[in-house]
């Protein structure tokens, strides 16, 4: 992790810890790390699942890279370094969701597996859970539903992940979702029973 650039600072700590927290909120927060190509699914996944948990009142919230592009990280854009900034900022947004007993879902490209890896290092251990929207490149292109990857292939996007510019898939993901063929519910429940697999909910 890198130190903080100010100096003249100090951590200062509540009165509540972790347990307590849990015990008095009745809820766990963890960290549903979606990656995947562009169209592959992950927001799709990532919405259905926030609905699954609150309407089972479990506090869950996405994070969602196209809309988060617009606000938190409106200055970055797609070169190497700002989705590696993208990716530290977002890991550590979602590590304070989760110190809130929040199950916070991220739904980022995040294709590089070292930033990927720093976010899994920010939060407590067995509360990560990197889950791969594994659909093959041509069938995202069909889809290409903001029709990115046809001006990517004409040139007119730059470094679009996939096309000009890389996605390191996870080797040790927690969940593979097959986003190309099974069904939505499908890949809900499958995120689901994860959750209640390793005790989040
Ligand atoms: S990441 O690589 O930094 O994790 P992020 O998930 O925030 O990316 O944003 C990806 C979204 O931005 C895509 O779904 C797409 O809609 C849009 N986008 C625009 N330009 C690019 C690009 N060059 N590469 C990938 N996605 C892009």
């Amino acid at each position: 992790m890198s130190q903080p650039v100010s100096k003249n600072i100090f951590w200062h700590h509540g009165k509540l810890d972790a347990q307590t927290r849990e015990e008095k909120l009745k809820q766990k927060g963890a960290v549903v790390w979606l990656t995947g190509l562009s169209a592959s699914g992950k927001s799709t996944v990532a919405r259905e699942v926030e609905l699954a948990l609150v309407s089972n009142g479990i506090n869950a919230y996405v994070l969602d890279g196209d809309n988060i592009r617009h606000g938190l990280n409106n200055n970055l854009g797609f070169s190497p370094a700002d989705r590696t900034e993208n990716i530290r900022r977002i890991g550590e947004v979602s590590k304070l969701f989760c110190e809130s007993n929040v199950v916070a879902i991220t739904a980022f490209i995040s294709p590089y597996k070292a930033d990927r890896d720093l976010v899994r290092k920010l939060v407590p251990e067995g509360r990560f859970f990197e889950i791969l929207c594994d659909t093959p490149i041509d069938i995202c292109e069909q889809r290409d539903p903001k029709g990115l990857y046809k001006k990517a292939k004409a040139g007119e996007i730059k470094e679009f992940t996939g096309i000009s510019a890389p996605y390191e898939a996870p080797e040790k993901a927690e969940l593979v979702l097959k986003t190309g063929t099974e069904t939505l519910e499908e890949s809900t429940r499958r995120v689901l029973n994860l959750l209640a697999e390793k005790g989040i909910i």
